[in-house]
């Protein structure tokens, strides 16, 4: 086989045949098939698409270039949830303990945060002593001592989604709905989850900007699961704001620990429950305990405790604190009607929570706290965000992307996206 000859079929608009994409992917993945080839290849499907085979077949194959993880010698059943992505969106660190008190085990395989979106595994690495690379033995001991675990995904997995991901993100590649999701799905099933919920993310701080993107690239993914036999459900929810108050990494695992404790911000607390209930429900769990009970009664926050210590993390330890802060103040009184997710991360990142260069350190306790949300009445000089960092001179550049990214009107009225859109199964 030839790569130019597959190149063209799908410059030409042609289906790509099942032998064509096997070969593609493992000649990749094997340095057989040039990196400017493959960015030809993923440019031509960008622009012409892949159908629901090609998409089911793609996937495969990226999965069976590496290794599938399995974990049936667990005596519960095993689920997990995947979001695309947001700006104050720590879901995964209330939400997989929560899952486990209620009798799940949750094998959560994630990633560290590039451009103006977080990542679980630099929030959890605030914490003092906490380790995101473990062994899969080690994997398996803290499923079975905690119930949940979160970390890096091992380089054996899904190797061939690695090395196309490094190169669609230089090549103007990675908004492609087939290539987001199946670089997505051959994670997650390579994982080895037994069910999968999906938060797939909606609005400016989000990959898709509109319901109907976000709804075509569930649809997708949802699909593949599917067609693999991984019960798969999605949840198209709200990053129009961030969610919740903090943004950042230390302030946002302050924040989960507020949700394991019984108190935090409603849309925080409401979302988590409703992802628990769901990730519940797939994985055959559903009448057993009610996650909004395992939040109240502390079973949620002792599974917590275990699996922070179980990953070498201190869960009492002091979490690390900015050494400057900087106040926006409401320029009026009234209710403040927009609160830009975009806008807000973008300040978060450039504060130093987020990473320019996947090489790059981020700074722990930088960030934005959110005293107001869309729909809050505030009063002119009120404080409306706190912005944090280890460097005063980042303040500029931080308000720089603040402008425009709220507004405050007398007797306004918010206009946002419901938190939770639509549900697709
Ligand atoms: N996240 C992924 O893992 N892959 C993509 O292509 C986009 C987001």
């Amino acid at each position: 086989m030839d790569a130019i000859d597959v190149i063209r079929a799908k410059r030409d608009g042609g289906e790509l045949t099942p032998e064509q994409i096997d070969w593609a992917v493992d000649a990749y993945t094997r340095g057989a098939i040039a990196e400017e080839q493959m960015s030809a290849l993923a440019m031509a499907i960008l622009l012409n698409g892949m159908n629901r085979a090609e998409v089911a077949r793609w996937t495969e194959a990226m999965i069976a270039s590496g290794e599938r993880m399995e974990w049936s010698a667990l005596d519960r059943p095993t689920t997990d949830k995947h979001s695309t992505g947001g700006v104050g969106d720590k879901i995964t660190l209330p939400l997989a303990p929560l899952v486990a008190a209620c009798g799940a085990a949750v094998p959560q395989l994630s990633g560290r945060g590039l451009g103006h979106t977080g990542g679980t595994l630099d929030k959890l690495e605030s914490i003092p002593g906490w380790r995101a690379s473990l062994s899969n033995d080690e994997m398996m001991d803290v499923l079975r001592s905690a119930g949940a675990v979160i970390c890096a995904a091992g380089t054996g997995l899904a190797p061939a989604d690695r090395k196309l991901y490094a190169l669609r993100d230089v090549t103007g590649t990675v908004e492609s709905i087939p290539l987001i999701a199946s670089s997505i799905m051959s994670k997650k099933i390579a994982e080895g989850t037994g069910a999968l919920v999906l938060d797939v993310k909606v609005g400016s701080g989000a990959f898709m900007k509109t319901v109907e993107n976000a709804r075509e690239l569930a649809e997708t993914m949802v699909g593949i699961g599917t067609d693999n036999g991984l019960r798969t459900v999605a949840l198209l929810t709200a990053m129009d704001r961030p969610l919740g108050r903090a943004v950042g990494n230390a302030v946002e695992v302050a924040e989960s620990v507020e949700v394991l404790a019984g108190g935090g911000p409603g849309d925080i607390v409401e979302l988590t429950v409703r992802l628990a209930r769901e990730m519940l429900d797939a994985a055959g769990l559903a009448g057993g305990k009610d996650p909004a009970e395992a939040l109240r009664d502390g079973s949620a926050m002792d599974v917590w405790r275990t699996m922070i210590s179980a990953q070498g993390g201190d869960p009492d330890a002091k979490l690390p604190v900015a050494s400057e802060s900087h106040e926006v103040v409401a320029p009026s009184s009234g209710v403040l009607t927009r609160l830009d997710a975009f806008g807000v991360g973008v300040a978060a990142w450039r504060l130093g929570a987020g990473r320019a260069r996947k090489e790059d350190p981020v700074s722990f306790g930088a960030g934005v706290i959110c005293h107001a949300k869309p729909g809050d009445t505030v009063t002119a000089g009120q404080p409306l965000l706190t912005l944090y960092a280890d460097d005063a001179d980042r303040f500029e550049r931080g308000l720089e992307s603040l402008e425009g990214a709220y507004e405050v009107v007398p007797d306004g009225v918010p206009d946002q996206l419901p938190l939770i859109i639509d549900r697709i199964s």
